[in-house]
């Protein structure tokens, strides 16, 4: 038994320096060294080749080292059968959770408008909002939504999500289904996408879910650039159906230099860094898998391959 790590960016090495330092005796490798494929029974992926997870026999679990999956459903040639599992971490929920307080925060006080001002040495003070006269929807609570929610009712907002199923949360409202969304929508000031990419939420911030929330509602996307159909939102935006937009995700990463949102003065980007699985806090779980693997025990975060997510 031996795990692969598969990955395209530079953290082939921590990744594995990371799982060595918990189980030194561990067979693992990288996906671009000589690596005897028949004996790889896990892969620890995360934007793989496409195609690369086909090249292993014996293989028993995919891993994912993020939360989010779409990319191996994405991908046509991966394995059908095989388990995927994903990270549940308090560090990757709460680092999320702190991203949307601070651009929240930033734009009910005009720092994203001031920055601009800055720039072209304009003094234009502009009326700010206080926090507890603010409603934020946040769509998906699952791990990262539901920290996210009651954080942000902690420091004072009124928060409300909107899910699949409906849930029980402290002092925040929620929504479910198809019939909950329209008055989750027509309700929150500030909308926060923290929905998994699939075929039923691909697209859904368009014109339509626009349409839907106040006039002057401020829109945070930290899920996936798949969410946001990217015309849409520049157009509510230039209409002034929506006053800003935050965008952590993009349809292709990194965003291409001509497209449009680098240059939106009402768009605030940060490069896919809300938050990033922390190698020391996943590896525990990604090795107690591996040992479930070996003893042919119940995986822990297994996705669920009909929903997706
Ligand atoms: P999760 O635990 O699987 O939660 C997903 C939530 O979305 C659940 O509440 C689910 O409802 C809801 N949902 C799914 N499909 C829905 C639909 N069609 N209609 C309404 N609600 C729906 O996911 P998570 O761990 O919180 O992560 C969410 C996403 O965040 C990930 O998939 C990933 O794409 C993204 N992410 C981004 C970053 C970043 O740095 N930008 C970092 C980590 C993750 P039910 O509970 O009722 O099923
Ligand atoms: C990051 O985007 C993740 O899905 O963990």
């Amino acid at each position: 038994m031996a795990i692969v790590i598969i990955r395209q960016d530079d953290k082939i090495d921590v990744w594995k320096q990371a799982l060595l330092s918990k189980a030194p005796n561990l067979k693992v490798f990288s996906y671009l060294e000589e690596h005897p494929k028949e004996e790889i029974t896990m892969a620890l992926i995360w934007k793989h080749p496409k195609g690369s997870l086909g090249k292993y026999p014996n293989l028993k679990c995919i891993a994912s080292a993020g939360a989010g999956v779409d990319y191996i459903f994405e991908d046509q040639e991966a394995p059908q059968n095989v388990p995927i599992t994903r990270v549940v971490d308090p560090f990757l929920a709460s680092d999320m959770s702190e991203h949307v307080l601070a651009v929240i925060l930033a734009e009910i006080k005009n720092f994203n408008a001031y920055k601009i001002q800055q720039v072209s040495r304009e003094w234009n003070p502009k009326n700010y909002k206080r926090i507890k006269d603010v409603r934020v929807g946040i769509m998906g609570l699952g791990e990262l939504g539901s920290l996210t929610a009651l954080d942000l009712e902690k420091v004072g907002f009124s928060v409300q999500g909107w899910s699949k199923t409906k849930k029980n949360l402290k002092n925040v409202s929620t929504f479910s289904g198809k019939e909950g969304l329209k008055p989750f929508l027509n309700t929150s000031q500030i909308l926060v996408c923290l929905l998994p990419l699939t075929p039923e939420t691909e697209g859904i911030l368009n014109k339509d879910l626009f349409l839907q929330l106040p006039k002057g509602a401020y829109v945070i996307n930290v899920a996936r650039g798949g969410h946001m159909v990217d015309n849409d939102l520049i157009e509510a935006l230039d209409k002034n159906l929506l006053s800003g937009a935050c965008l952590d995700v993009y349809h292709q990463e990194p965003l291409p230099k001509e497209h449009p949102f680098w240059r939106h003065p009402k768009i605030f980007m940060t490069p896919h860094y809300a938050s990033v699985s922390d190698t020391t806090s996943v590896v525990p779980q990604i090795l107690e898998n591996y040992r479930r693997l070996q003893k042919g025990e119940g995986l822990l975060n297994q996705v669920d391959r009909k929903k997706r997510y």
